[in-house]
């Protein structure tokens, strides 16, 4: 089996990248060799390779930039992965893409379903639920995977990285509390896709669909909750206390769904 990565300098690609080796022929890309805004370099770089399965983990994730860079973060996140999924189909691979919790408005008070309606709350969301659509309607054999609060303990920014680093540079941290979600380590996604991608792939091709992927109910936490586990675990640290504060009292560029916690429902 031949697969094609694309984003494999970013949190999950990285994982992905080096898990994949072990059950497939793989070739990795990042930016520097295939920058995703070029829309006709994505479709030759599809036909180059001939791969069975294009695992597209490139995003553009800066939420906030995404406001005012609504152009590339449109290319990255809508127009290329349409891309790469007619081109899919053009050669029969299966395209497995990620997506977000963002695609949901967070007004809901039980876990998100896949069936339910997205209604985006920011241009981020907007964008991944218009790469969403476009996969859905290539009528390519696709699995989108969406997920949330990813991070990696050990690679990348994030706020597991984020948390550790204010917590040895400051006494006190002010943290959201008021917005729920599921946190997934970056090791674990590339992990499951890895083991789904062990099963015979036109079984796979078969349940085509839209999917949750998160560690489960049991770790919904919010960021507040989330901040403390990660720095009650540090041996070294100069933060004293950690407060809870509202969004009201963290304003972003870009609103945050209030709820983002998704059942995870995956292939059977
Ligand atoms: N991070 C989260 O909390 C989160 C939450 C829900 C869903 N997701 C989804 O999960 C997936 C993986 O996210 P992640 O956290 O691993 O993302 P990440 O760490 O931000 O990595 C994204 C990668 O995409 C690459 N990229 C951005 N623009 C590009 C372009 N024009 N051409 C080629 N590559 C480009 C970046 O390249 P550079 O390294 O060169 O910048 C980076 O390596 C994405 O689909 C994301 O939407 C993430």
């Amino acid at each position: 089996m031949k697969i094609l990565l694309l984003g494999k300098n970013g949190q999950l690609g990285y994982e992905l990248a080096k898990q994949l080796p072990a059950i497939a022929q793989l070739v990795a890309l990042g930016r520097e060799e295939l920058d995703l805004t070029d829309l006709h370099a994505v479709a030759q770089a599809v036909q180059a390779h001939q791969p069975d399965v294009i695992i597209n983990a490139a995003a553009y994730t800066a939420v906030d930039n995404a406001e005012t860079d609504q152009v590339n973060c449109y290319l990255i996140n809508a127009a290329a992965p349409s891309i790469l999924a007619s081109e899919a189909k053009k050669i029969g691979a299966l395209l497995i893409h990620y997506s977000t919790d963002y695609v949901f408005d967070g007004s809901k008070t039980s876990p998100y379903e896949p069936s339910d309606t997205p209604n985006p709350i920011n241009y981020y969301g907007y964008s991944k639920l218009m790469g969403e659509e476009g996969i859905k309607y290539s009528g390519s054999d696709y699995l989108i995977f969406r997920t949330s609060w990813v991070y990696h303990p050990d690679y990348g920014n994030n706020f597991y990285r984020t948390m550790q680093r204010l917590a040895k540079e400051r006494e006190v941290l002010n943290i959201v509390a008021d917005q729920h979600g599921i946190p997934n380590d970056a090791r674990d996604l590339a992990a499951d896709t890895v083991k789904l991608l062990q099963q015979p792939l036109a079984a796979l091709k078969s349940t085509s669909g839209i999917y949750h992927l998160t560690a489960g109910l049991e770790a919904q936490t919010t960021w507040y909750d989330f901040a403390k586990t990660i720095i009650d675990a540090m041996p070294e640290k100069v933060c004293r206390q950690i407060n809870p504060i509202p969004t009201s009292s963290y304003p972003t560029t870009a609103k945050r769904p209030m709820w983002s916690v998704m059942l995870s429902v995956m292939p059977s």
